[in-house]
């Protein structure tokens, strides 16, 4: 704020006027640049700040000019499109417009590193558009502030990374499916408190983890919606006298349309929590398969590839799954950063506040992360082998089909829990190397103690036999959802047509974007 001793050193006039509050400008204004004249001052600084508010020792405190070459591009576009439609409503002349836009390129091709210091990227390049320009540079700002600046600028960056990320999870979605249809028949024990519990298969273990990354799809993709809107023309959150077109400029940047209350449209950020938030969600769900993948290679069930493990520096016999391991590790950046975002935007008040500066910058470091995890993740499930040989062996360890058994007995006309009681007498009695007649005695005896008549009195020991083989044992669960060949044939078929109706919208969303920055050119172009 300006009422810092170390900074507000003079009353002397501002280089662009005073905010609707009457404080001096810290933000920028909305004024024409005709009222002021920032182009002519020979002090040492910026054009906005010329020598005063430079920050003095806490200058690099204050200035985001490092963190925002992750908004160098945005910024161009941004400068870009509300030049453009300044000029379209007669607020800057159209020769003034093409000499702004001609030094937007000239300073773009300089790169963000080319930027003399300032507090941020809007102002350092603006100051280098005035030095370019003249005075007339100036005019670039009119009826705006870096307020609605950066809220546009850190949507149309973030949108890249939602897409981004969105693309990821249907590529590990795809992933899942492959390798899920080559295992519809392939069983595997499922666990529960990582005891053996259920006998699966690889297919039902995989789906279960796309329908889950199919929400994250979802997830970003409602995100994307939310970030996708324009604050541009909000100015500092009060609106501008200048008759701004807002429609246009959110067209011009590919938003699908503006945040309309000028107050809300500058301040607020839920949509960078909501994407941090999905995001976070998407990493977490990584993280339970990385560590599913990581067990079971622990367990011979898989073999990782080569390319997704790592070795020993001492040790040379070690092939150990250290990018599956950082799949999990980035879970707790995605975490940290959510939270974090959200902390520092708990009791904010309206409207803006430059805690808001430190905002977003980790959450586009974080979106890359995932993103990268994802497909990571993606790679590994690809490319590891699945040993159906050992998988088989372990599906029926641990009486893993007691419930199968139960389940036979209850179908037979059994209350389920005294169904249960009798298979519950057998378990500590049956061991992993049973065969099923083996194993078929052994329930026999306790039906016998349990019920005092024989098991067989209710199901044939053929059904007996069929309900303790894992194979068996997953075939007969055909509920919906279930694990059995066919119900796991019709989820691949339907899990397809949604991760293709997915990829149509996220291909839609990157085509609209294209065909703005295509429309934007054309527009800057007829100045030249
Ligand atoms: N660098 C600032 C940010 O990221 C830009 C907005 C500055 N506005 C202000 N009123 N000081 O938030």
């Amino acid at each position: 704020m300006t009422d810092d001793p170390s900074t507000a050193t003079d009353d002397a006039t501002h280089a662009t006027g005073a905010d609707a509050d009457g404080s001096p400008d810290a933000e920028g204004s909305a004024d024409s640049g005709g009222s002021a004249d920032p182009g002519s001052s020979a002090e040492a600084g910026t054009a906005v700040r010329r020598g005063r508010f430079s920050g003095g020792p806490a200058r690099e405190f204050l200035s985001s000019l490092d963190a925002d070459a992750a908004i160098f591009e945005a910024d161009l576009a941004v400068d870009r499109a509300h030049v453009v439609m300044l000029a379209e409503q007669g607020i800057v002349d159209d020769a003034t417009a093409g000499e702004i836009l001609a030094a937007l390129d000239d300073v773009a091709a300089a790169g963000h590193g080319a930027l003399s210091g300032g507090e941020d990227v809007h102002e350092a390049i603006e100051t280098a558009v005035i030095e370019r320009v003249g005075p007339d540079g100036g005019r670039m700002h009119t009826a705006r502030s870096r307020n609605d600046e950066v809220a546009t600028c850190i949507r149309y960056r973030l949108r890249e990374d939602v897409l981004e990320a969105i693309a990821a999870t249907l590529t590990l979605r795809e992933a899942l499916l492959e390798v899920a249809s080559e295992h519809v028949e392939t069983t595997m024990p499922g666990y529960t408190h990582l005891q053996p519990a259920q006998p699966t298969t690889v297919a039902h273990y995989l789906l279960s983890y796309e329908g889950t990354v199919a929400r994250d799809t979802a997830r970003l993709l409602d995100a994307y919606g939310r970030v996708n809107r324009s604050p541009l023309g909000a100015a500092a959150f009060a609106g501008t006298p200048f008759d701004v077109d807002r429609d246009r400029t959110a067209e011009l940047l590919g938003f699908d349309g503006t945040v309309r209350n000028s107050m809300d449209a500058s301040s607020s950020r839920d949509f960078l929590t909501e994407a941090a938030t999905a995001l976070a969600t998407l990493s977490t769900t990584l993280s339970g398969l990385a560590e599913d993948l990581i067990l079971f290679s622990n367990k011979g069930f898989i073999d990782l590839s080569d390319d997704y493990s790592s070795t020993s520096s001492i040790m040379p016999q070690k092939k150990n799954p250290d990018t599956l391991e950082l799949t999990r590790g980035v879970a707790g950046d995605a975490i940290g950063e959510a939270t974090g975002t959200l902390s520092l935007l708990k009791g904010l008040p309206r409207a803006y506040n430059r805690d808001l500066q430190r905002a977003h910058a980790g959450v586009f470091e974080v979106a890359g992360d995932v993103a990268e995890a994802t497909r990571v993740a993606a790679g590994a499930v690809a490319t590891a082998d699945w040993n159906e040989g050992t998988l088989a062996d372990a599906a029926g360890e641990g009486f893993s089909t007691a419930t199968g058994v139960a389940d036979l007995l209850a179908a037979a006309g059994l209350p389920f829990r005294t169904a249960h009681e009798v298979v519950a007498e057998a378990a500590p009695a049956i061991d992993d190397g049973d065969s099923p007649a083996t194993a078929a005695e052994t329930v026999d005896e306790a039906a016998r103690s349990v019920l005092g008549e024989s098991l067989f009195a209710y199901v044939g020991r053929d059904e007996v036999e069929r309900a303790l083989d894992p194979a068996e044992s997953v075939a007969s669960r055909d509920s919906a959802g279930g694990p059995a060949p066919d119900a796991v044939r019709d989820a691949l078929a339907a899990a397809a047509d949604a991760l293709e109706e997915d990829s149509a919208t996220r291909d839609a969303r990157r085509s609209s974007l294209a065909a703005a920055a295509e429309s934007l050119e054309a527009e800057v172009a007829s100045y030249a």
